[in-house]
């Protein structure tokens, strides 16, 4: 087992401390926010995210897992440094590594010979080796190695994303600190692609906006299903079982949102452009993307005869998916203020991210059956679970008029319609 040094107590950050540690090794996590860390310590936890409380509790509890103040300290005495900061999106598009650098500028001091450091966070390609720079203008001797080894964690599912994965992805130089980066993840019996730093690097870029795409291509199916009277739900089944397609990510809908599809799409938009080459099957992924909100405000603006002016709307979910309190970059929220901008009063319930949305000022009530009294139109924005064991019935009474605006096709069309809806999903 191995001592592991972990930078960051994000979502990535402390899954990823939390994790290794249930694997057997030692790990001691370090953030900026002392106050973080000062809950950390006691075991609580403020991300939403499925058996994370339980394995800090477990790792806690071992004395396999400690907090600390700072990533220096973190990077003592340990063999890895796993990177896990933010890396969010500059205005030009392009990732803003600061945040990276001054990590590396911390830990420089700390390492020792042989220590690896590992980014996890999602940055350009290249940064690996420029990494090795800063670690070097740091007066960090050779002896020390870097490798990107990528997340591919799902928020509401990254602690079965970590230690159930479908591959481990280590980039390096060296094949033997490669191996060494692999050894962590022994346990897990998950393939492995060992690679340089540049091809790992561009994997997640790729991966994710891949996903991006496929999303995009299912809403734009969508779209035709609707002008020519089919099914989107069974063209997405009919496509699925196909193994070179698969049914995952054919889900119709508002379109993607969320931490990193938008902000990875664009990233790789932008590293294509910097590289001379124009990535426009990926910008054309990312416009079809953007229009899909237009169409749900649309949908919401003709259930109500044109004109959201004057109206009242209940929005149903607000989280950018199920599973998360995460509003980040979240389709719901663009859709319901812009639902608001056209004239409309808003009452929006979500089952988990309902005080999230508070903070931002979005119009929130605690009760879904709230949310319906006296409204024109029901949207439902994000695919909760919690909302398809509600009482349609029971919100169709509450409502002003019976318009249903389903855009996650959570619901049965024709269910809906016999219990009275007029309803609009999408492609369907
Ligand atoms: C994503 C990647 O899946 C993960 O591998 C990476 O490490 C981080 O980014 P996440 O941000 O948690 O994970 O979101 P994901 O579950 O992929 O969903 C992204 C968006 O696509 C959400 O807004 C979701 O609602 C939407 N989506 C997903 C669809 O609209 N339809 C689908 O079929 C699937």
């Amino acid at each position: 087992m191995s001592k592991v040094g972990v930078v960051g107590a994000g979502y990535v950050g402390l899954t990823t401390a939390a994790c290794l540690a249930h694997l057997g090794h030692d790990v001691i996590c370090g953030d900026a926010d002392a106050e973080k860390v000062e809950q950390l310590k006691e075991g609580k936890v403020s991300i939403h995210e499925d058996g994370l409380s339980s394995l800090v509790s477990e790792g806690l509890a071992a004395r396999r897992l400690q907090f600390i103040v700072g990533a220096s300290d973190a990077a003592r005495d340990v063999e890895y440094v796993f990177l896990c900061v933010n890396t969010p999106q500059a205005a030009d598009g392009s990732a803003d590594l600061s945040a990276l650098r001054e990590a590396v500028r911390q830990v420089a001091p700390a390492l020792s010979q042989g220590t690896i450091v590992v980014n996890k966070s999602t940055a350009p390609v290249g940064t690996v080796a420029r990494m090795a720079g800063w670690l070097s203008e740091a007066g960090v001797r050779s002896a020390v190695a870097v490798a990107s080894n990528p997340e591919f964690l799902q928020e509401g599912t990254a602690v079965r994303d970590f230690l159930q994965p479908h591959r481990i992805v280590i980039g390096a130089d060296d094949p033997e600190v490669a191996g060494r980066v692999a050894s962590l993840y022994d346990a897990l019996q998950a393939p492995v692609v060992v690679t340089d730093p540049a091809s790992a690097e561009m994997s997640k870029y790729a991966s994710n906006a891949f996903l991006a795409m496929k999303i995009s291509f299912i809403n734009a199916v969508a779209n035709i299903c609707e002008a020519v009277d089919a099914d989107v739900r069974d063209v997405a089944r009919g496509m699925g079982y196909d193994p070179r397609i698969g049914p995952q990510y054919l889900d119709a809908g508002p379109g993607w949102g969320g931490p990193c599809l938008p902000k990875d799409a664009m990233a790789l938009v932008r590293i294509a452009s910097d590289s001379k080459y124009d990535f426009d099957l990926l910008r054309t992924a990312i416009e079809v993307n953007a229009r899909q909100r237009d169409q749900i405000v649309a949908k919401v603006r003709d259930a109500r005869g044109g004109s959201l002016v004057d109206a009242r709307v209940a929005v149903w979910g607000l989280a950018f998916k199920a599973g998360t309190d995460d509003l980040r970059d979240s389709a719901a929220v663009d859709i319901t203020r812009r639902i608001i901008a056209e004239g409309a009063t808003v009452a929006a319930f979500d089952p988990v991210a309902g005080e999230a949305a508070l903070a931002l000022g979005l119009p929130v009530v605690p009760d879904p059956y709230e949310a319906c009294a006296g409204a024109h139109v029901l949207a439902v924005l994000t695919e909760w679970d919690e909302l398809r064991q509600l009482d349609l019935g029971r919100a169709l009474d509450l409502l002003a008029s019976p318009e249903l605006v389903d855009a996650r096709n959570l619901f049965d069309p024709v269910e809906m319609r016999r219990i009275g809806f007029s309803y609009r999903g999408v492609g369907c």
